[in-house]
């Protein structure tokens, strides 16, 4: 991992300060940007667009029921449904023949029954009955756009980009959503800015003071730093309460006076574009992205708690083990959601801010974020090309 110094650094951040560090002003002018910005002044990062060749989150498995539903990917209204085999379909929300929501219709077997006038569209895209049709008549060739889209760990993966590169390219994986050593908690990020706040937030652990004694680590101090074409990891020693390795262990959660800080290794990944961070060996979390446009992010927070360290469960039929997952499901999503209620307000002020002052660059302490924006920046200009 690369060498840190402390230095602070400037980069596209949109708070406003008033310590005197503002542009020009402070001694410390050598801006990191400019190794991540190429050539003239590059289009702001708030306003960046995203690489389309990967997997994106865009709903979890149980909110697509028998009943369309209507999803948001970077401007384009996509519909997913699900066929007579349970498998899902996503293809472009907008009816060729007077461009009305598909997802307003219904399924019927494999087909997608247009609200309007009732024309049949299959998986393809294709359109494949019209009620009306006279025998004179041909059914006309418009198609849809077909979307490459699976169901993996829990949630809806789309991959927006070249069809020909999605089975070349993985969804990251989420592994402890099925396996029984994991108790998993999910909540919905919707939030009205640009994905690379939220992401910067996400890498960014010194912004625990935010959410007081809902974070479970602290003291975090960035100790490393690896940037690569499709990933950053930062690395941060820290101190933490949070052990499970006893049946009442949870209540730590809820009872200050219960916490025992020791010290814990928290490593943060953004492996594009989604992110992941682990605390020691029994907390995971994951957040999975759907960017909706420049100022629109929807994303899912989940959490994990390791039962490693109960090696007796194993003993347990499967059935038990299943039933105490299924049991303890969501029950930290409570938690999750005051995190997010917290963010929120940050994030959208800074996006607010950066409409009022789109070439204001915030000193800021944390490398981390850097190596973020580098990265923000390779893959959007891939998504370019
Ligand atoms: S608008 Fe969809 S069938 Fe007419
Ligand atoms: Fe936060």
């Amino acid at each position: 991992m690369d060498q840190l110094d402390v230095e602070p650094v400037f980069i596209e951040t949109d708070v406003e300060m008033d310590n005197g560090a503002d542009q020009g002003r402070s001694p410390h002018r050598a801006d990191p940007t400019a190794a991540v910005d190429s050539g003239p002044r590059a289009t702001p990062l708030r306003q960046l667009g995203l690489s389309p060749n990967h997997w994106y989150v865009v709903a979890q498995g149980t909110e697509l029921t028998d009943q369309p539903l209507a999803v948001t990917f970077w401007h384009q209204p996509i519909v997913l449904y699900r066929g007579s085999a349970g498998q899902i379909h996503a293809i472009e929300d907008r009816c060729p023949h007077r461009q009305v929501k598909l997802s307003a219709g219904y399924v019927e077997g494999d087909r997608l029954v247009c609200a309007y006038h009732g024309w049949h569209f299959a998986p393809d895209g294709a359109c494949t009955h019209i009620p009306y049709l006279a025998a004179n008549q041909k059914l006309p060739t418009c198609t849809l756009r077909q979307y490459p889209v699976k169901e993996q760990d829990g949630f809806i993966w789309l991959f927006p980009g070249d069809p020909a590169l999605a089975e070349q390219r993985s969804p990251l994986g989420v592994p402890e959503w099925e396996h029984l050593d994991y108790i998993g908690s999910a909540a919905l990020i919707d939030v009205q800015c640009h994905y690379s706040f939220l992401i910067e937030n996400l890498v960014d652990m010194y912004h625990g003071h935010l959410h007081g004694d809902a974070q479970v680590w602290a003291n975090p101090i960035l100790t490393g730093l690896e940037v690569t074409g499709d990933r950053v990891h930062a690395h941060y020693e820290a101190d933490s309460y949070y052990t499970i390795d006893k049946i009442w262990s949870v209540a730590q959660l809820f009872v200050p006076a219960l916490r025992k800080l020791h010290p814990e290794p928290l490593d943060v990944y953004y492996p594009y574009p989604h992110w992941m961070a682990t605390l020691g060996d029994d907390f995971k979390l994951y957040c999975l992205f759907c960017p909706v446009d420049e100022t629109h992010t929807r994303a899912y927070l989940i959490h994990f708690t390791s039962l490693g360290k109960f090696p007796d469960l194993h003993k347990l039929p499967m059935v038990v083990r299943r039933f105490f997952k299924s049991t303890f499901h969501n029950t930290a999503s409570g938690l999750l959601r005051r995190v997010i209620r917290e963010d929120l307000p940050m994030l959208q002020q800074e996006q607010a801010a950066f409409f009022r002052h789109p070439t204001y660059k915030g000193p800021e302490l944390n490398r981390a974020l850097v190596g973020v924006q580098q990265l923000i920046r390779q893959q959007a200009a891939e998504g370019e090309r």
